[in-house]
Parts: structure tokens; sequence; C-alpha cells
């Protein structure tokens, strides 16, 4: 049997965390073949990192996250720094040979996601993004369905992602709000997530015409108790024309009081529609026109595991999977790439499709015109 990739994790947070449960459980879920080894982890300190790789159960620490892209039996490099980080050091892994796994958004400006996706082009390596909500079972299914013509011709798609993660105008200011760190705002964090989904569902964005606002416009620094001016948008409102000539509607927000996890679609075809809100990520709901007289409506399916990939982790239907089974599947498809097929989606050529899509966005949002996409080379 082959044996297990060997792993080297930058940034212990939020995300860090997660990942580190997913390759905990990747061989368990879908079989030894592909197991994970987590050989080394590196956090914004060296007693950080130890601390960290100790309770995430990596067998060692690395005093800086150079020393785990120089590791020459690290064989995959896990990104999950804040977003002004990733393009040095995706770059550097890059340059040492190594696979690549790197958190959304692929870096802060298009100029710098064309350079690290041009990069992975050259190196041969196999290169993903972290947009793990495509990886829902119920997803899968949805994409199967509108494959399948189930919902005959698509007429228009709602794309909406809401949190109220900074809802409150006397939350602190923090990375997220400054351009040199985070980038976009919403458009960063939670937009890029929704236009993944609406490639994974329907493809490319072809055009957009948007506007944008930062309701909050200055936020205390914590570290000054100074207020300081926030830097990127709270808010976006977006009219979509995808490639396929389908129209719609993006609506993304980082200050939309009581949504928590608000990444919802709904997609409506001539022969029935569909919605989904990850806020109920086990339940799909589809409208088919060919229902019975008396009986049309919409019905809700619960996942199961006649679904893709939900039988790895529950014989029975309905009990459900959790945001971190997403990223169980996220690895899975990692290293099958890595190890068998090659086949690696969202890569990092999808990081900068969707970094495009943000950037025409905030070029309509200041000139107040409909911008195309830029699918240009990626040097
Ligand atoms: N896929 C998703 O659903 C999802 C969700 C949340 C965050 N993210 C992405 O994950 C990334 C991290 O976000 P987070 O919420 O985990 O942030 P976080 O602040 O919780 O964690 C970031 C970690 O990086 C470490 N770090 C900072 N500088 C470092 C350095 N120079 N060297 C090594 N480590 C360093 C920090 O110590 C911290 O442990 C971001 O790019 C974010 O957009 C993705």
């Amino acid at each position: 049997m082959t044996a297990s990739l060997t792993v080297g994790l930058i940034g212990a947070g939020y995300m860090g965390r997660a990942h580190a449960i997913a390759f905990h459980g990747v061989g368990v879920t879908f079989g030894p073949q592909y197991a994970v080894r987590c050989l080394s982890l590196a956090d914004h300190s060296a007693d950080s990192a130890k601390a960290s790789a100790r309770a995430l159960g990596f067998e060692g620490a690395a005093a800086s996250w150079q020393d785990v892209v120089r590791n020459p039996a690290v064989e995959l490099v896990d990104i999950c720094a804040p977003n002004y980080l990733h393009r040095e050091m995706a770059l550097a892994a890059l340059a040492q040979g190594k696979h690549v796994y790197c958190e959304k958004p692929l870096a802060t400006t298009l100029v710098e996601a064309r350079e690290v996706a041009h990069a992975a082009q050259r190196s041969g390596a196999r290169c993903f993004i972290g947009f793990n909500y495509i990886c829902n079972p119920l997803l899968q299914f949805a994409r199967e369905m509108i494959a399948a013509g189930e919902l005959g011709q698509i007429v228009s798609v709602r794309g909406r992602y809401f949190e109220d993660y900074l809802s409150d105008a006397r939350s602190p200011f923090t990375w997220r709000c400054e351009r040199r760190l985070a980038g976009a705002g919403a458009l960063a964090d939670l937009g890029s997530h929704l236009i993944n989904l609406i490639h994974f569902l329907l493809g490319p964005i072809a055009r957009v015409s948007a506007v944008l606002k930062t309701t909050h416009s200055e936020r205390v620094d914590p570290s000054s108790g100074l207020a300081r001016t926030v830097e990127n948008e709270d808010t976006a409102h977006v009219l979509i024309e995808l490639e396929s000539g389908v129209r719609g509607s993006l609506e993304i927000s980082r200050i939309a009081s009581g949504y928590k996890c608000g990444l919802a679609a709904e997609i409506v075809g001539t022969a029935g529609s569909i919605q989904f809100d990850q806020e109920r990520m086990n339940e799909l709901r589809f409208y088919s026109a060919g229902s019975v007289s008396g009986r049309r409506g919409f019905t809700t399916i619960l996942a199961g595991p006649e679904h893709p990939d939900y039988a790895a982790f529950c014989p029975a239907p309905g009990h459900g999977l959790g945001v971190n089974d997403l990223k169980v599947i996220e690895v899975r498809n990692i290293v099958r790439a890595v190890r068998e097929n090659g086949v690696a989606w969202p890569d990092f050529a999808e990081g900068v499709r969707v970094q495009e899509v943000m950037e025409a966005i905030e070029v309509s949002a200041h000139s107040g015109t409909w911008v195309e996409v830029d699918g240009g080379p990626l040097s």
C-alpha cells in the first residue's frame, strides 16, 4: 500500500485545527489509502508551535514556517495563516517542490494570485484551495441534478453569503479590516466561497455589476485603543451573468445580524428549482414542475448514503454531517489527486478565477458600469 501522505501545517488557529481534525480522520473515513501523516507544524512563534503540535497531534514543531517548507520529509504544505502570508508561503513551498493546500483566498490581490498560480503551473505540483463548502454531499448531488437536466434550462441564480461577525459597530478592528493583510473585506472572506459555489454548480461568472459599502467605517484598534479606518467593504450587492448566459445576483455581508453561516443558493430552471442554505447543510429543497397536480411544492431532501461521500461517514440517512466533515472530504480529494489520478479542483487556477471575479466586482463598484471578468493568462 502507498505510504501516508506527509503534511506540514502552517498556522494553528481556527482553520489549522479544522485541517488537523480532517488529517486525523480521513484514513478512518475513506480508507487507509488516504491516510495522512501529520509531520510538522509551525505557528507565529516556536513556543506556540510546540503547544499546538501537541494539541493537534503533530509529530514535531517547527521553529518557523520556513522550516516546514524546507523539511525534505514534508510532501504537502498546508497554509492556514492569514491571507497576506499565502503568496510568500505558497511560492516558497512550490520552489521546494511541494504540493500545496492553501486556505482561501489564494492571495490579497489578483496580481499575486496569478503569480502563485503561474508558479504552480510551472512546478507541476498539485495545488488546492480550501473552498470546502462545495464538498457537501448535497451540493455534489445538486450539481449532478443540474448536469442531468433535472431542472430543465436554468433561468436564474440567486446566491448570498451572510454572516454577522462584524455587525456590532463596537467589534474591534482586526486584520480582516486592513487591505494589506486581508485584501477585500466581506468579498474575500465570504464572497470567495459563494463565487466558487456558483462556478461549481453552474460554471464561470462572465460579467458583473456591483455596489460595495462599508457601513461601519471606523473600529477601535485594541492594540492602540484608538479608532482606525476600516479599509474594505462590509457588504457587496452584485448582478451577474454567467458564461452560459444565465443571469442572477449575489449578496454578501459580514454585518448581517442573525446570520451565522448563511451561504445560500437558489437556482431556478424551467423544469424545477433547488434551494440550499449552509445553516441547514443536511437539507436540499427541490421543486419539480412535473409533480402531480395538487401536490406541487418544494420538498426537502435529507442527506443520506445515496448522496456522494455521505456513506463513508454514516450508513443512516438524515443523521447528518457537520462542517468539519467537509474538510475530511476535501482532504480525501487532495490525497487522491496526489496519489492516484492527479485531478485537483478547486485548484489554484480556480483560486485565480474567483479572484478575477472579485476584482471585476471592485472595478464595477468604482466605475458604476458592467465589467467583464478578465480571464487573462496566469503570468
Ligand atoms: N475555508 C473556510 O471555511 C475558512 C474559514 C475560516 C478561515 N479561513 C481562512 O483560513 C486562513 C486562516 O484563518 P483563521 O480564521 O484560521 O485565522 P486564525 O487567526 O484563527 O489563525 C491564523 C494562524 O496563523 C498563525 N500565524 C500568523 N502568522 C504566522 C506566521 N508568520 N507563521 C506561522 N503561522 C502564523 C497564527 O498564529 C494563527 O494560529 C485565512 O486565510 C482565512 O481566510 C477559511
